[in-house]
């Protein structure tokens, strides 16, 4: 049974010795392993039950840590990393040989990223090693942001959830690549892509596919609640059945119970919603319904993103 606390040293010797500690960071909770350590990642892979083809990311604490494990951090990288990081933005560089192939699953890049939360940076600070961190979930399901959701799906798996409270921004971290000379998004996430492409110009939108190993995170079915949730355009949706959850953005759903509803921002404010998001999904997903009905957020901003996640939470459309 994993024990919950903000003990630093307690985790560091958990890490130190090849074991599994979940770790907060403004994104999603990770579950973290020593990256340079081939059995430590290996049980990060088998506790959540994830395919081998999906590679981690790794986390650090600066630049120049970073740059022990790749090989080139291109301009338009490094003008990134310098003003987003730490933050929810992570790169995918030419990796070194001292990364693990299994990390990468055998891909010549490696995702790397500096998470933005206090208890996690002074953690990193104090290891000689880099962390391979996927969310700290079970592979397809919802991502944990507070300490609590990584307790209830893998706590009888991993010694230690270092505690560092709810999670802010509440969705995984925006992926970019760069090859030729494009920059390249391979998913969309806490980091805004219009603040990426003020700073370094127009981004190409990689676009889903379900099982290309080539582009793994991009599976289509992920990030889903245990019950069928249906999607919906904002005016579109309609009361269901009494047993219907709703996830709605900012207004109740006249004609439906209001004990079965969660409102993701009141203020229609996006960074709310990707905040309340995966809590609200989680939440809606233990009440006693058989369905979720989610009404699509505006696509614009971190509302891209959340609705990516939403689409990838919902079963395929019927009719
Ligand atoms: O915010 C986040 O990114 C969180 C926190 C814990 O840092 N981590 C996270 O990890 O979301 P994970 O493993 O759940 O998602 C990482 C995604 C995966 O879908 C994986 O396929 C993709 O990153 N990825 C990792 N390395 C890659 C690579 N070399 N090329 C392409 N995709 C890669
Ligand atoms: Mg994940």
């Amino acid at each position: 049974m994993a024990v919950t606390g903000s003990d630093l040293s307690v985790a560091k010797e958990f890490l130190i010795k090849g074991e599994l500690v979940a770790i907060p960071t403004e994104t999603v909770y990770g579950l973290a392993g020593n990256a340079l350590n081939e059995k430590a990642v290996l049980s990060i892979f088998e506790a959540k039950n994830r395919p081998a083809f999906d590679p981690l990311i790794i986390h650090t604490d600066s630049i120049d840590k970073a740059a022990i494990y790749v090989a080139d951090i291109p301009d338009k990288a490094r003008v990134l990393a310098s003003r987003f990081w730490p933050g929810p933005l992570t790169l995918l560089l030419p990796k070194r040989q001292i990364v693990p192939d299994l990390v990468t699953s055998g891909l010549d890049t490696v995702a790397v990223r500096i998470p933005n939360h206090a208890l996690t940076l002074q953690l990193l600070s104090q290891l000689s090693f880099p962390l391979a961190a996927p969310s700290a979930n079970p592979f397809g399901y919802i991502s944990p942001t507070k300490p609590e959701h990584v307790d209830q799906q893998l706590g009888e798996r991993i010694p230690y959830i270092l505690d560092g409270g709810e999670c802010e921004v509440g969705i995984e971290s925006t992926i970019l690549g760069f090859e030729n000379d494009e920059t390249i998004v391979y998913r969309l996430g806490g980091l805004d892509i219009n603040e990426i492409e003020s700073l370094i110009g127009p981004v190409v939108l990689m676009p889903h596919s379900t099982s290309d190993p080539k582009a793994p995170g991009m599976l289509k079915s992920h990030y889903a609640p245990r019950k069928p949730l249906h999607l919906y355009r904002r005016d579109d949706i309609v009361p269901g059945s009494a047993e219907t959850g709703y996830l709605m953005f900012d207004r109740y759903l006249e004609g439906a119970d209001r004990k079965y509803q969660r409102l993701l921002s009141p203020n229609r404010d996006l960074k709310e919603a990707a905040h309340n998001l995966f809590a609200y999904l989680r939440e809606l997903d233990t009440l006693p319904v058989l369905e979720i009905k989610a009404e699509l957020v505006p696509s614009q901003g971190l509302g891209l993103a959340i609705n990516d996640r939403l689409q990838r939470a919902s079963v395929p459309a019927t009719a």
